[in-house]
């Protein structure tokens, strides 16, 4: 199949394409010249496109496709690239190497879509068209979280989950490791974390406040070891890894390996087997925050992001209005009362993140409560994130309406269980608000971008992720990127764009088209 012409179905779209006239044809006679810098794009092009065409790219001088770091080139930031196919060569370059990532990217996207195969493909000549590309990303911020705490995926899967983003040339995989129905990461000080903690016997069947139980063991954790090599993988794609450990609530799962966390230690709970809000928080003492420093060291040894995500969403304070230790904090710190623990307890993390040279994550509101060194995600309103930015946080958009894919794609009863709560479709994540927040242009600069995000209290297999997330992702994608060429123009390249997700077997059929319902309210957990 001849994707069309001339945008190419190029996903997400370059900032400016020129196409020529012309081929150029990669063949076991094609080398490499690969300038000082440029190894990695290199080593990358070499593993993206050895399985399916056997190409091995070998180094030469005189190679007539060129990767070339070129610190000198203005205009490209830290991500942008320029590159140009003629039918005697090509060139990419980039003035820094995550430039030369993405770049590489392109040049797969360009290929015959069978390029993408994990398996070798015979009969195909793999000729790239002449173009003339320059490209630089609008948002420094692009986005996808994965729940890896209700339900665990090993890092095997995880790396295919990288590929995917980096495809799209997402540049952050945040990583939701705890929650209160599983503890993920490894903490070498506190091994019961994972012992205890990664273990449920049993999970909800259906949403929120069923009473049904599947009766079927969930288990798993990572390995520092793992880990560490998720981040090296991700890295050589150029996609950061963002670690999430969340406090002061979502941490029934601490709380059952560490009953001493929580705000009555005589207590023993189980890890959660339910799905929705739980009321178990952690207590105020000052070695549960020191607890959570060593947490916050240890997570900042195995990941090197410059961002560290503390949760900080949807903390019940009626454990501490009960707690005499908790109201007595309150009174100590000079807080109005212990519903001022939550803001307190997170700038505790914020600060210790802080100190190390790290910038804080949370998801949050209009971050009125919070110091201005946490990054806000806003996931119940976009508002709340121009609020934010105008208050002079950093902001990734995360709205709920747009971003979610958890919630259904349709609204047809074929789709699997989903978070109750409005349909996100294509047309709504194409939609997602980024518009900067007034005119004052530092407010519109801490406006890093967007990501989606995946939530799996349902969501238990790897087909299944990928089933909601594709072509969702390739949406936002789109809009983090460029987002200017409007939703008739994207529809058009996705559309091609199609044929490369069924090289990698992704899944990206659209639900067919059914009378909308109306959607529930008080759809969020
Ligand atoms: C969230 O959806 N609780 C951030």
């Amino acid at each position: 199949m001849d994707l069309p012409r001339p945008e190419l179905a190029l996903v997400p779209r370059p900032r400016r394409v020129s196409t020529r006239s012309g081929r150029f044809r990669l063949d076991g006679t094609t080398r490499l010249r690969v300038t000082r810098g440029a190894e990695a794009a290199a080593k990358l092009l070499r593993a993206l496109l050895a399985p399916a065409t056997g190409l091995r790219l070998q180094a030469a001088a005189d190679g007539a496709f060129v990767l070339a770091l070129d610190p000198a080139l203005t205009g490209l930031g830290d991500e942008g690239y320029g590159l140009t196919v003629s039918p005697k060569g090509a060139l990419l370059r980039a003035a820094r190497p995550a430039g030369l990532l993405r770049g590489v990217q392109t040049v797969r996207q360009l290929l015959p879509y069978e390029a993408l195969s994990e398996r070798p493909v015979r009969g195909v000549p793999w000729e790239l068209p002449a173009v003339e590309i320059t490209d630089v990303p609008r948002h420094a911020w692009r986005g996808s979280m994965l729940d890896v705490a209700r339900h665990f995926q090993p890092v095997s899967y995880l790396r295919r989950y990288v590929d995917l983003l980096a495809l799209h040339k997402l540049n952050v995989f945040h990583l939701h490791l705890t929650d209160d129905q599983g503890w993920r990461m490894p903490v070498a000080a506190y091994p019961r974390l994972t012992e205890v903690g990664g273990r449920r016997p049993e999970s909800m069947a259906g949403p929120a406040g069923s009473d049904r139980f599947d009766g079927v063991p969930h288990v798993g954790a990572y390995t520092r070891a793992e880990l560490r090599e998720l981040v090296a993988y991700a890295a050589e794609r150029g996609v950061s890894v963002l670690p999430e450990t969340g406090v002061p609530g979502h941490v029934r799962a601490a709380l059952a390996a560490h009953p001493e966390l929580g705000t009555d230690p005589a207590r023993r709970l189980d890890v959660w087997t339910r799905w929705g809000v739980c009321e178990n928080v952690l207590g105020t003492d000052d070695h549960v925050l020191d607890f959570f420093r060593t947490v916050l060291d240890e997570v900042m040894d195995v990941f090197p992001s410059p961002y560290v995500h503390i949760g900080g969403d949807e903390c019940p304070t009626a454990e501490w209005e009960r707690s005499p230790a908790a109201r007595a904090r309150a009174a100590r710190e000079g807080l109005p009362g212990p519903r001022a623990l939550h803001p307190w307890f997170i700038a505790r993390m914020a600060e210790h993140l802080v100190r190390a040279g790290r910038r804080p994550v949370v998801w949050a509101e209009n971050g009125v409560t919070l110091p201005l060194d946490c990054t806000v995600m806003s996931w119940r309103e976009p508002g709340h994130g121009h609020a934010a930015a105008e208050r002079g946080h950093q902001v990734v958009h995360t709205d709920h309406r747009a971003t979610y894919f958890d919630y259904a794609r349709g609204h047809g009863p074929q789709e699997p269980p989903a978070q109750p709560g409005a349909v996100v479709d294509l047309r709504a994540v194409y939609g997602v608000d980024l518009a900067p927040p007034t005119r004052d242009p530092a407010a519109a600069s801490r406006v890093l971008g967007a990501q989606g995000q995946l939530w799996t209290e349902f969501v238990r297999t790897p087909a299944h992720i990928e089933y909601l997330t594709y072509p969702r992702l390739c949406a936002l994608a789109e809009r983090v990127w460029d987002g200017t060429s409007g939703w008739r123009d994207f529809a058009a390249r996705l559309a091609g764009h199609r044929a490369r997700l069924d090289a990698l077997n992704v899944p990206h059929a659209d639900p067919p088209a059914t009378v909308p319902v109306p959607p529930r309210v008080g759809g969020l957990r």
